[in-house]
């Protein structure tokens, strides 16, 4: 969740960019910078913390000018530091830089074999040494920016300037968004619209694989290759809300669509590639915690509770510990056994719901070690947990949970690894193949989010539904259940979740023609035996929906529709398949008129019990 504000005009720019890095502080952030050009040099100030510490370096510092470009920071390669903080500078470079370059660690080695020095631990850093290296070879800023992004694998938005080309910004974007203000005898620049829009409300949107020159009087956008692009802006009229929903006609949507980008902000500064293993300074339960660890307890309510369920195959099949489920408002009444030799996760998007944190209470009154994995920063459940893995999710503003989910799944996943790598259980070869993966997961989210318009079209089919019933396996099946009731949450539609097994044990009893039925589907172990559990539901006429990465005429024969969504590393499906679920309930509840961010008798944070 960093976020980008760049200026060219007559203003204090230092003053520009820290009032559109204000207006970006919701996203949160853990280190800001800004770089101002004055007198023909970068004045760079950058400081770890609240964008307050920012500001008083400036007072006492002040970096005067009338061009520059800030950031405000959520660590990905390399912890929260001022060193790591943006902007960076190389040369006669300095740029910001919002996604993960997953080609880093061969760039940053073919760097350093032509002899360049880093002084952080960043991805980024190395955009700024490619840039500066070509402009040695002659190269303008623009020429220099497109040779280096031809270079680059990953997501990006970047803003560049240059000493030799006072009074102009580059911005590329890919995959991250960036967004241009138009002003008269000013421009700006920045990855949100809300930053903006004290300024000015003409608007140009860079699209994937689109650069800008910014100046003071026009800007210039073209293709990654140099293919001029006429854009007209476009003038935003939105209210502050509707900015902030980012145009998309719900928070839901909006956050579905995030979600990509949320994945990459709970990983970030916690991978290391090379070692295999997973990075936790932030999750601190004392020296050597891990070892003494014989068993934990996952509690949670709502969708949270259904990450846990998932968090409990992580965690017993990477770290070995053996792992109890529980809603938050079943523990704390059974009487739990609970020792010091058990650790309490307890797992909220708020840090607020009250039937969670009497979890976290009872096992300090037990005197057991507990940790939360939560959302909100500085929230009561953070508060008493011993150790807190934040999500950063962002802003999670629809009552119905969705980014909050996937990325409470990428963190159980991401303690699991870290346990099984210093329990010995999980190698450092099976940790790296899980990074990989982890580290590419966001290009098949995207894939999948792409499928919108059509899962729009078959939502159409099932409005009328009165009762759905979702069926997966093994570790997809906490997401049957979230998926069911993601739809009775927003479309009011009566839906369960089953184990797939478990069909012929009862529900099937519920199948006929007017009951629609979510498989899913994906290819791995369970395949064949899913497969004739949908025949089952077949030949008693239920409307199959299939949701799978397999390509099958069988599948497609058996299916009323079939959601194919791409293949990813079977540990990962449960996030992939999260999303069309998501979708396909948003868009029953929309065609039914429901109040999708705001369903009937639902709040965002029970806090009563
Ligand atoms: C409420 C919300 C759910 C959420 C649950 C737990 O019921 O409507 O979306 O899953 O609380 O909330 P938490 O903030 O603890 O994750």
């Amino acid at each position: 969740m960093c976020g980008i504000v760049g200026y060219v005009g007559q203003r204090d720019a230092s003053s520009v960019l820290i009032r559109g890095l204000r207006l970006l502080e919701y996203r949160g952030y853990d280190s800001a910078g800004v770089a101002v050009l004055t007198n023909g040099d970068f004045a760079l100030r950058r400081s770890v913390g609240k964008l307050q510490n920012l500001e008083d370096l400036l007072a006492e510092s002040p970096a005067t000018g009338h061009s520059g470009i800030g950031h405000t920071r959520w660590a990905t390669h390399g912890r929260p530091s001022e060193a790591n903080a943006h902007p960076h500078r190389a040369g006669r470079v300095v740029l910001i830089h919002n996604g993960i370059i997953e080609n880093f660690l061969a760039l940053r080695a073919e760097l350093r074999a032509n002899g360049r020095d880093f002084s952080s631990e960043t991805d980024t850093e190395i955009i700024a040494h490619l840039i500066d290296g070509y402009l040695s070879d002659g190269d303008d800023l623009a020429a220099a920016t497109r040779r280096a992004i031809a270079r680059l694998e990953g997501s990006f938005a970047i803003v560049v300037m240059s000493v030799d080309e006072p009074g102009r910004l580059v911005a590329a974007k890919s995959a991250t968004p960036i967004v241009i203000g138009l002003g008269d005898g000013e421009n700006f620049v920045a990855s949100d619209i809300p930053a903006l829009l004290d300024y000015t409300r003409d608007m140009l949107f860079l699209e994937d694989g689109e650069m800008a020159e910014i100046d003071s009087s026009g800007v210039r956008v073209s293709e990654f290759d140099g293919t001029v692009v006429e854009r007209d802006p476009r003038r935003i009229t939105w209210d502050p809300v509707t900015a902030q929903k980012g145009g998309y006609k719900h928070f839901m949507l909006k956050e579905i669509h995030e979600q990509p980008q949320a994945i990459i902000d709970t990983m970030r500064g916690r991978l290391l590639l090379e070692d295999g293993d997973i990075f936790l300074d932030d999750f601190d339960l004392g020296k050597e915690w891990w070892k003494d660890v014989e068993r934990m307890d996952l509690i949670a309510c709502g969708t949270a509770w259904h990450a846990c369920l998932v968090g409990k195959f992580f965690i017993e099949k990477f770290a070995r510990i053996p792992c109890n489920v529980d809603y938050g408002s079943e523990f704390r009444y059974r009487e739990p056994i609970l020792d010091e030799r058990g650790l309490l996760v307890v797992v909220s998007q708020s840090g607020e719901t009250a039937d969670t944190l009497a979890a976290v209470e009872e096992a300090r009154r037990k005197g057991v070690r507990s940790a939360a994995i939560c959302n909100v920063v500085d929230s009561s459940i953070t508060r008493r947990a011993d150790a807190v893995l934040y999500t950063h999710a962002g802003p999670e503003i629809s009552v119905a949970s969705t980014k909050a989910f996937v990325t409470q799944l990428t963190a159980l996943l991401l303690m699991a690894l870290f346990l099984g790598r210093r329990r010995g259980t999980l190698s450092a070869e099976e940790c790296r193949e899980l990074i990989e993966a982890m580290v590419h997961l966001p290009s098949p989210l995207r894939e999948a989010l792409a499928l919108a318009p059509s899962i729009e079209t078959m939502a159409r089919r099932y409005v009328k539904a009165e009762n759905f019933l979702y069926v997966g396996r093994g570790l997809n099946y906490p997401i049957a259940l979230e998926g069911a009731l993601k739809l009775k949450e927003l479309s009011y539609i009566h839906a369960e979740g089953y184990p797939a097994g478990e069909l012929k044990h009862g529900p099937i009893a519920l199948i006929s023609e007017t009951m629609p039925v979510v498989v899913l589907l994906p290819k791995n172990g369970s395949f064949a035996k899913t497969l004739s559990n949908m025949k089952e539901v077949e030949s008693r006429g239920g409307q199959i929906i299939v949701v799978t990465d397999v390509e099958d005429d069988e599948i497609d024969q058996v299916a009323r529709d079939v959601i194919r969504v791409p293949s990813v590393h079977p540990m990962l499906m449960p996030i992939l398949l999260s999303l069309p679920l998501q979708l396909l309930s948003y868009y029953v509840a929309e065609h039914r008129g429901t109040d999708v961010d705001q369903p009937r008798n639902l709040a965002k944070s029970v806090t009563v019990e």
